[in-house]
């Protein structure tokens, strides 16, 4: 393999730039050549490719987002989005790719793979941490500190007007943000999609704070909570128990950015480093993941079609310690 190219797909998420920046230094030192896809695929299918050196990738270790920009590409869904991104690869003399991204993006290199064989290999990178076979996915850490620095400041201002807050955070099929934030933050509740939401259920917890003369709650809400996002359960809620004085506040995109945590930054460094390595011992077509202190292969179809359960364990955890 003399030339590879990396890119970033999908929803940005902090730590992507650790790990472009690993992926480019890992193949300089191995004596390949590497260029930059901007846009995610929809820069492969328009043909925005650019050169990469160390000094490219140098001082970004620190910053969130992508310098590489990401896109999720309709176009990419379409055999003809595809064939145009092989002229592309191949006009460039791209040997193989190295993919940032979440299940989206891995669903493409798979279709991608089965049709023109070119070798992928994933490093996972989203806020979402919904892959399956990896224990953290880049970002995760960093978007689960940002939503406890913003709830934290939050609960300052519920407890002083004995307010009761509904916080709604990422993760539209994914309750992972929810929950281990919720734990940090000491939420009162935390829902998400992999479980039911009983609306009963949560008023009787609301119920017993009042009685212990609780001042200040806060309800931890997945955007894509089988109740509906936190607007919607706290209608639901204040249709049935109009005790307290409620506010909502979604935290949206401030999840996505900012400086990854050391956590991040290392795991991105050490997977786009196994990515590179893995890439040009021949593998390809799956992902590059940590299980406990190991670096595991995760084929793509496995990492996207199975499901990350949730830990049992932290709802148990989350329930007792809040009631
Ligand atoms: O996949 C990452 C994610 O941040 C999800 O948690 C969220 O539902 C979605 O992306 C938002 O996507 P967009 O930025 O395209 O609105």
């Amino acid at each position: 393999m003399k030339k590879i190219a990396v890119f970033t797909s999908g929803g940005d998420s902090p730590g992507m730039n650790a790990c472009i920046r690993a992926v480019v230094r890992t193949a300089i030192f191995n004596g390949v050549e590497v260029m930059g896809i901007c846009r995610g695929y929809e820069g492969m299918i328009d043909g925005d490719f650019i050169e990469m050196n160390t000094s490219s990738v140098g001082n970004i270790i620190q910053r969130g987002g992508t310098i590489l920009k990401s896109a999720r590409s309709e176009r990419f869904r379409t055999p003809e989005g595809r064939k145009k991104a092989f002229e592309n690869l191949k006009a460039n003399n791209i040997d193989g790719v190295i993919v940032i991204g979440g299940d989206g993006s891995f669903s493409g290199a798979s279709v991608f793979n089965k049709e023109y064989h070119i070798p992928f290999v994933g490093c996972p990178g989203t806020i979402d941490n919904d892959l399956y076979g990896t224990d953290f996915t880049i970002g995760y850490d960093t978007a689960i500190n940002t939503v406890m620095e913003a709830v934290d400041k939050i609960r300052d201002t519920a407890d002083s007007h004995n307010r009761l807050f509904f916080i709604e955070v990422m993760g539209r099929d994914a309750g992972f943000i929810a929950l281990r934030s919720g734990i940090a933050v000491g939420a009162e509740a935390i829902l998400i999609p992999e479980t039911k939401t009983h609306i009963e259920d949560l008023i009787s917890i609301l119920e017993k704070g009042r009685e212990r003369k609780k001042s200040g709650s806060i309800i931890i809400v997945a955007e894509g909570d089988d109740a509906g996002g936190a607007f919607e359960v706290a209608k639901r809620v204040k249709e049935r128990y109009n005790f307290y004085d409620t506010r909502t506040t979604v935290l949206g995109h401030i999840q996505r950015g900012g400086s990854p945590t050391a956590a991040d930054r290392l795991l991105a460094s050490r997977l786009g480093n196994k990515a590179v390595e893995t890439l040009l011992s021949g593998d390809h077509n799956l992902m590059v993941g940590q299980s406990g202190k190991e670096i595991v292969f995760v084929p793509f179809e496995k990492a996207t079609k199975h499901h990350q359960e949730v830990d049992r364990s932290l709802l148990d955890l989350a329930m007792i310690l809040s009631s």
